[in-house]
């Protein structure tokens, strides 16, 4: 089937690329002209494992096509996915107007009978919203309206395994109004279908509000383990051992049970914020969900608070930091405790080396979107540089390499020898054995 990507995000790059391997002639489009260039090029702009490389074979199959000119192609596909950003606004709630410019600018182009898919994070109701620009659009063509349908399929990507989640996805959710949709969407999936993933049919309220849930939900566990975590501190409880033992509850499953520094990225903060804020508007309160995300505000902003309560006052001192993403095997810094912890620790007057494998460059930009500025802030080029002169090591994300550091490495280059892994990702036992300061979370 020929489709339409607008939108060349994480997620847009990651559906439009694994679409044309799936057997599709997908074309993606962007706005911005330099980021198609690249792409044309073969320069990936994100660092996703397994995409690079995926990008290169089905561009050279010519099954996926790069472009900005969407008036030139979109009349030729059966469906276009709206893959653009939905950020939260000021009072939390999801800024839909990409998604609009986007409907707004296709509407009038595409196909009679091709659908228009939301792949966006939408509050639920955004489909409805969308039939009716996409109808005024071609009543102001002198079109039919009515001929082009509004169909809602949401994302279930992981960034770090993106491309292995939307291969093997647990369920694909298509919500509809029209079996003629229905049937386009199906069809997209068909591949899957036949390797029995489940196809749900649903409304199109549904689909959009499972895809709140879903993320709620597993954000709310989060915050669930995290609080677990802290009483386990407190009562020489161990949360590994937890952990373990609730997960291998078949009802509760052992995923999302790791506690960390609070969670972050562009999915968990804005959609559960974007979900209380829908919730406000139907007078509804979800006390739960409001919470969890008030406990995990609290956790981020407390991180440097735990550190200080072990170690004592740090001002003056030299710090280094393991981890500017949000999370390993990605690049995005959205919402990452990192940032908090280095506003505060900037604030508090310490010295700080950082390292991450992929993400300073992010990192950067968000500092100075943000206006942030630290003269106390140094990037280093690996771990060993990271840790020179250091009077301490904290670890916020559980890249695979860190878990490779060694007691030497802590020994030849810190000037205190002492760590706070927020992942539990080192063995403890091997530190402690070689004289070194560990703590861990949870335990
Ligand atoms: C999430 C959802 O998983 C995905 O389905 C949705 O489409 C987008 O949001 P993502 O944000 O990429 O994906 O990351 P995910 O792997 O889900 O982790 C989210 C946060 O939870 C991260 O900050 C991560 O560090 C944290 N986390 C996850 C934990 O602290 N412990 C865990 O056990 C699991």
């Amino acid at each position: 089937m020929k489709i339409a990507i607008i939108g060349t995000g994480y997620v847009g790059l990651v559906t439009g690329t694994c679409l044309s391997e799936l057997g599709h002639h997908v074309i993606a489009f962007d706005h911005d002209q330099a980021k198609i260039a690249a792409l044309k090029k073969g320069q990936v702009p994100i660092y996703e494992p397994g995409l690079n490389g995926m990008i290169h074979r089905m561009v050279e199959a010519k099954r996926l096509y790069f472009s900005t000119d969407i008036e030139a192609y979109i009349h030729e596909v059966s469906a276009t996915i709206v893959a653009v950003g939905t950020p939260s606004k000021c009072d939390g709630s999801a800024d839909l107007s990409y998604v609009e410019v986007a409907i707004k600018r296709i509407a009038p182009l595409v196909r009679e009978g091709s659908i228009i898919i939301n792949k966006s994070t939408v509050p639920v109701g955004t489909a409805f919203k969308t039939s009716q620009w996409i109808n005024d659009c071609l009543k102001a063509k002198g079109k039919k309206q009515g001929t082009v349908h509004a169909v809602s399929n949401p994302e279930f990507l992981r960034e770090g395994a993106a491309v292995e989640d939307f291969l093997n996805p647990d369920r694909v959710i298509i919500g509809v109004s029209s079996d003629e949709a229905f049937k386009i969407a199906r069809d997209i999936y068909a591949p899957f279908a036949a390797k029995g993933v489940p196809i749900i049919k649903t409304n199109t309220q549904t689909a959009e509000l499972i895809k709140y849930a879903a993320n709620a939900y597993l954000a709310t566990r989060l915050s669930f383990i995290n609080e677990m975590s802290d009483l386990c501190e407190k009562t020489e409880a161990d949360i590994r051992t937890l952990s373990t033992a609730i997960g291998l509850d078949k009802r509760i499953g052992p995923h999302f049970l790791r506690p960390g520094p609070g969670y972050g990225g562009s999915c968990f903060p804005k959609d559960t914020r974007a979900l209380l804020d829908t919730a406000k508007q139907y007078k509804q309160d979800m006390s739960i969900v409001r919470s969890s995300v008030e406990s995990n505000d609290l956790r981020k902003a407390n991180l440097l608070e735990r550190v200080k309560q072990k170690w004592g006052a740090l001002s003056g001192l030299r710090i280094s930091l393991f981890g500017l993403t949000f999370k390993a095997d990605t690049d995005d810094v959205r919402e990452t405790p990192s940032f908090d912890m280095i506003k505060n620790l900037h604030h508090e007057n310490v010295e700080m080396s950082v390292f991450d494998p992929q993400g300073a460059d992010n990192f950067k930009i968000m500092l100075k979107n943000f206006k942030f500025e630290s003269p106390l802030l140094h990037y280093s080029k690996d771990m060993s540089e990271c840790l020179k002169g250091s009077d301490g090591l904290i670890i916020l994300t559980e890249w695979a390499q860190f878990s490779t550091l060694l007691p030497e490495d802590v020994k030849t280059h810190m000037r205190h020898a002492r760590i706070f892994d927020f992942r539990n990702i080192l063995d403890e036992k091997i530190f402690l054995e070689a004289g070194i300061e560990y703590q861990g979370i949870g335990y």
